[in-house]
């Protein structure tokens, strides 16, 4: 039996674009990550293996570029929801700019810039900002340490959690990701019929079903759409 959807409750699953105007790049537009850098090298457990330096300079690099770049008016306003809402933030992005602009509920399924971790035990964080991390420097079991990101071929992490939220969610909002990326991209796919469904992307190759289009910048219709929910909560 499916759990009961809670009237209150927003998900919200993020993907690049809603980072975009921020400054971070996304990875399959026209300039985006992956037509610049190959992600075999730089994103997969065989790239980390042959050239863990290239690897750590490209992560160093994004950690950086995303300590520099500040929320925009999508980040803030989806923070600004939980004056009348329970909202889940799940999100592939890698940077914390959803927890900097307030957001308090924050799920990185494709884990995190500002972290750190063993090359063979994913549980040992470590927490290291905006820091880079360097050749040698070593996880507490001796391996080297590694970005604490999800590669391609790793498993995704908080699937469950995450699916969970968005099967009793009343409002699914999708922002800025291509679905292109499995798992992560099936957990549309929980949400309720009953559900209102909204994508917010600049295109869209296939719509999941029930959802809403909304094509533009995240920037330019997410205030709007949050300015609208919080105006019905004030009136239930
Ligand atoms: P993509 O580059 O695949 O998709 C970016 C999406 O954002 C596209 O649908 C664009 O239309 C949309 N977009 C671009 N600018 C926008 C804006 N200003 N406002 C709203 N939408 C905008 O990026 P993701 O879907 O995030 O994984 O990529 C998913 C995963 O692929 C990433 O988490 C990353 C990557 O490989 C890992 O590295 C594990």
């Amino acid at each position: 039996m499916k759990p009961e959807i809670q009237s209150n409750k927003i998900v919200i699953l993020s993907g690049s674009g809603i980072s975009a105007e921020s400054g971070i790049p996304t990875f399959r537009d026209a300039n985006g990550l992956w037509h610049n850098y190959s992600w075999e090298a730089v994103a997969s457990p065989a790239g980390w293996r042959a050239h863990p330096e290239v690897v750590l300079e490209f992560y160093n690099e994004r950690r950086k570029h995303s300590a520099e770049a500040q929320p925009n008016i999508a980040h803030c306003a989806i923070a600004a929801l939980e004056s009348a809402y329970e909202v889940v933030v799940i999100t592939q992005n890698v940077d914390d700019l959803h927890e900097r602009a307030g957001s308090t509920n924050v799920i990185h399924v494709h884990g995190q810039l500002n972290y750190a971790r063993g090359t063979s035990d994913a549980r040992r964080r470590y927490r290291i900002n905006a820091a880079p991390i360097l050749m040698g420097q070593l996880c507490e079991d001796g391996t080297q340490l590694r970005p604490d990101i999800v590669w391609f071929g790793e498993d995704v992490e908080y699937m469950t959690e995450s699916r969970r939220h968005i099967e009793t969610a009343a409002k699914v909002l999708v922002v800025g990701t291509s679905l292109s990326v499995f798992p992560a991209a099936s957990l549309v796919k929980a949400a309720r019929g009953r559900a209102e469904k909204i994508l917010v992307a600049l295109d869209m190759d296939k719509l999941p079903f029930g959802f809403k289009f909304m094509r533009g910048k995240a920037g330019s219709i997410i205030p709007f759409l949050c300015e609208r929910w919080l105006e019905e909560a004030s009136k239930n």
